[in-house]
């Protein structure tokens, strides 16, 4: 019988997949993540690992598991919490669960972009804090949004999908993501330009040894000043410390993060203090139906590895499979 384990409660939407072929499931029932440790203990000598993106798994920590571990699936579209390289070195697939989260981090990139630009946040604080007095023709003013240039870092699914929606909202859309195909109107510049034109920058990339703090003091300092930032990709691509310094100092006007470095965020991160940032805890894919179906694409792609076929969505499909054929 294989041993399979769950390193959190996730949609019974999955779990009742996994069931049907493989009744025995271990799953860690703690609402905090489980430590390294209790990681390892649990899992040592499953075949199958469903984790997610709270989960460190290297190399050593696929080799306390033990050699017979089949495939590790990963409830997340992003895999920088996984060791691919090692996996691939030990002939381990990982899957991920791309495409059905695509819509909902658009659409939560486009609700922070708005929310950013009109003060939402600080507006509804204002509010209830009992400071609104009276309209007034300068009360909380935003920055404009229809006929303003929005730039894309990153244009792979959800960044074309940002693309697409402000299609709706009259932005002119520019883009820059070496290899991508233009789509939804948007044109390729390169990083300098994005920078330089752009009203608007939403960060889209995966977080890699490439994209590590690639907004960094110098990114910021080029962009345009009075522009917005918004992060729906992973708290590493940005250096806090340099996006504390550009919002306090007004360059930017304001920033919106879905993700932070680390998560949680420390509740003594000056970034915390700042009225013109807004911070949320990465929920870019949290909707009640993105989740079940990524939960069942990390069914499908865990089921699939311990059947020995190829995963339907496989990171490393290439090194694990091609060179076999
Ligand atoms: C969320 O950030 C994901 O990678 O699925």
């Amino acid at each position: 019988m294989k041993k399979i384990f769950i390193t959190r409660a996730i949609p019974e939407f999955g779990l009742s997949l996994v069931r049907e072929s493989f009744p025995r499931l271990d799953i860690w029932d703690g609402e905090l993540p489980p430590s390294r440790e209790e990681l390892v203990q649990r899992a040592r000598g499953a075949d199958g690992l469903l984790c997610l993106l709270t989960d460190k798994i290297d190399g050593d920590v696929m080799d306390a598991i033990g050699s017979q571990l089949k495939v590790i699936s990963s409830m997340s579209v992003g895999v920088d919490h996984i060791d691919v390289a090692a996996a691939t070195a030990r002939g381990i697939p990982v899957g991920n669960t791309p495409g059905v989260l695509t819509d909902a981090t658009a659409d939560q990139a486009f609700a922070l972009m708005l929310s950013a630009a009109r003060r939402i946040v600080e507006a509804d604080r204002f509010l209830k804090a009992g400071k609104w007095v009276t309209w007034s023709p300068s009360l909380l003013l935003g920055a404009d949004f229809a006929g303003s240039t929005l730039g894309i870092v990153g244009f792979g699914r959800i960044g074309q999908a940002i693309a697409k929606r402000a299609q709706g909202f009259d932005l002119r859309v520019i883009y820059h993501s070496p290899n991508a195909q233009p789509a939804y109107n948007a044109h390729p510049v390169d990083l300098d330009t994005l920078l330089r034109e752009s009203d608007f920058v939403s960060i889209n990339v995966p977080l890699t040894a490439q994209t590590k703090h690639l907004v960094n003091a110098k990114f910021l300092a080029k962009m345009k000043p009075g522009a917005v930032l918004v992060n729906t990709a992973r708290g590493g691509v940005l250096d806090q410390k340099a996006l504390y310094a550009a919002l306090k100092s007004n360059k930017i006007f304001a920033a919106a993060l879905d993700v932070t470095d680390p998560e949680p965020l420390p509740l003594d991160c000056p970034l915390l203090e700042l009225e013109n940032c807004i911070i949320v805890p990465h929920l870019g894919s949290a909707s009640k139906k993105t989740r079940e179906m990524m939960a069942l694409l990390a069914a499908q792609n865990l089921i699939a590895g311990l059947k020995g076929e190829r995963l339907p969505n496989c990171v490393n499909s290439q090194a694990i499979y091609d060179e076999k054929l």
